[in-house]
């Protein structure tokens, strides 16, 4: 078998080769498994010993060189592919912005991510629970067995045929989940989302966002929830001073329990935040109840800690000065318009 014929015979097919396909096609062709060159070396076998070792180093060379050329054309149409991708995915980044004049954020997202950032600096953790709940985790773990009279101060969504699968009422499920992922204190966590009220008229939407935020650990009370409130409500609202009034509540999975009032004025249409003129409810508060500890595997002799849930909404109409819950879910656009943030601002 001549060598030097296999290797001409595969140059000049070689140069013709123009593609991934057509290269791939001579590799095998030549180096495949029932390839011309490696049926070279199915033949040593049958060759005479004094001639195997020389036929044997002569085909190893054919074969390198033939490697060595197909390795080197890959990789040219590799860099060809490469470099044709690159000057058609090119951005000019000199080219002016297109201006957009529809699409904006709307002001409850803008919260959203302004609460996380405040209560990450915090040492927060940021952890969601699930819209669609189990009746354990809205109501029974959080110290509300079935018979409980306050299950009816939140108007529940059931599922159908269910008395089980529910729309979650607030978001204190989370507080449960968390506790329960994490027997080991301390905890400190807050979760945003949305829940849901059968209840609608100017200040109830049947839907709304809360932030439920808890802290768990061997001696945190009462006056580091109010620290931790005050705190980031100056942050939220950006003023040095905050006026606060903690009433004294109920909730069956809080004891003591208060609900917080923000102290504000309202002149000419600009709401200052920090006065005493008038005051609007944003929060519901208090000491984790021991059975609610108890209920999530927490060591109730060891462990206390402290529980707030606050209204978004409340938070940005009162930011904004929008005066009427309803208009943040209408999706007007005068109002998106009016109240919607550019991306850049976000
Ligand atoms: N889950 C309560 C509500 O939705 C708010 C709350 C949260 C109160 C945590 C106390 C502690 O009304």
């Amino acid at each position: 078998m001549d060598t030097n014929n296999i290797l001409l015979d595969f140059n000049s097919q070689f140069q013709m080769v123009e593609s991934h396909s057509q290269l791939e096609e001579i590799r095998i062709k030549y180096l495949g498994k029932k390839g011309i060159v490696t049926e070279l070396f199915l033949n040593l076998k049958s060759i005479d010993e004094s001639q195997k070792k020389s036929f044997g180093a002569i085909i190893n060379n054919l074969r390198n060189q033939i490697t060595q050329q197909i390795d080197n054309k890959k990789q040219f149409f590799d860099d060809l592919e490469l470099n044709s991708k690159l000057l058609k995915q090119k951005i000019d980044i000199t080219q002016p912005i297109r201006k957009s004049t529809d699409g904006f954020i709307h002001p409850i997202s803008k919260t959203i991510k302004e609460v996380r950032e405040i209560f990450s600096n915090l040492g927060f953790t940021c952890a969601d629970g699930p819209e669609i709940e189990e009746d354990f985790f809205n109501f029974s773990a959080l110290n509300m067995p079935k018979d409980h009279p306050a299950r009816q101060m939140q108007d529940t969504f059931y599922f159908a045929n269910s008395q089980e699968k529910l729309l979650r009422t607030h978001t204190s499920n989370v507080q449960i989940r968390k506790m329960l992922e994490n027997p080991n204190p301390p905890i400190k966590n807050i979760a945003i989302g949305r829940v849901f009220r059968r209840d609608s008229d100017q200040t109830h939407t049947p839907m709304f966002h809360q932030i439920e935020g808890f802290m768990v650990d061997e001696e945190s009370n009462m006056s580091h929830l109010k620290w931790v409130l005050e705190e980031f409500l100056k942050q939220f609202f950006e003023v040095n001073d905050i006026n606060l009034r903690f009433r004294p509540s109920f909730f069956p999975f809080t004891e003591p329990s208060a609900e917080v009032d923000i102290g504000y004025s309202n002149s000419q249409g600009r709401i200052k935040i920090g006065s005493n003129e008038k005051y609007l409810e944003i929060l519901g508060c208090g000491m984790i109840h021991p059975n609610v500890l108890q209920n999530c595997k927490i060591n109730r002799e060891k462990y206390q800690g402290f529980a707030f849930g606050i209204g978004i909404e409340r938070l940005t109409m009162l930011k904004y000065g929008i005066n009427d819950l309803r208009m943040l879910f209408e999706n007007d656009l005068r109002f998106l318009k009016h109240f919607g943030f550019k991306s850049y601002e976000f």
